[in-house]
């Protein structure tokens, strides 16, 4: 099926000017971005986007990596574009993450991992009504 997923190009890969190589790979790999903006996060926007994480311990250093710059947040839409973008950007942790793959390839550590990607239907349609309004997503 057609499907839509949230990817946010982290500040780590956005001040390697590495936005575009890794957009390069989306369409490489067939997704449209179909929505995009590079915004500078608050503590409570990053706190927010990633509440789900609040009681582990890594929380703090996320939010703090995450609103340390700007980030380039993006709608991606194709056949199967939830898995397709797992797949592209690897193992969370880079030192696990195929080769080949974005973290893999841009990536240094567990908390500088270069690329977020929504993890499921449900976490796609809540992540990309947190950072866009319908308005904002242009079908193509
Ligand atoms: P992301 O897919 O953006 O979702 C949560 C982020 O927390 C994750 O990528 C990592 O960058 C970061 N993180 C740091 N430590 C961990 C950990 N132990 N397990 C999972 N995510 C972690």
């Amino acid at each position: 099926a057609i499907e839509r997923t949230l990817s946010i190009i982290k500040p780590d890969a956005v001040a390697k000017n590495a936005i575009g190589d890794i957009i390069a790979r989306f369409e490489k790999a067939g997704l449209k971005v179909v929505a995009a903006k590079m915004v500078h996060l608050s503590e409570e926007k990053a706190g927010g986007f990633y509440a789900e994480h609040k009681e582990r311990p890594f929380f703090k250093d996320l939010v703090g990596f995450m609103t340390s710059g700007p980030v380039v947040v993006q709608v991606l839409e194709g056949e199967g574009a939830i898995a397709k973008n797992r797949d592209l950007m690897g193992a969370t942790n880079p030192k696990e993450a195929a080769p080949g793959t974005i973290r893999a390839d841009f990536a240094e550590t567990i908390d500088a991992n270069a690329v977020h990607g929504s993890d499921s239907p449900e976490s796609a349609a809540r992540e990309i009504s947190y950072f866009f309004g319908n308005d904002e997503i242009c079908p193509r």
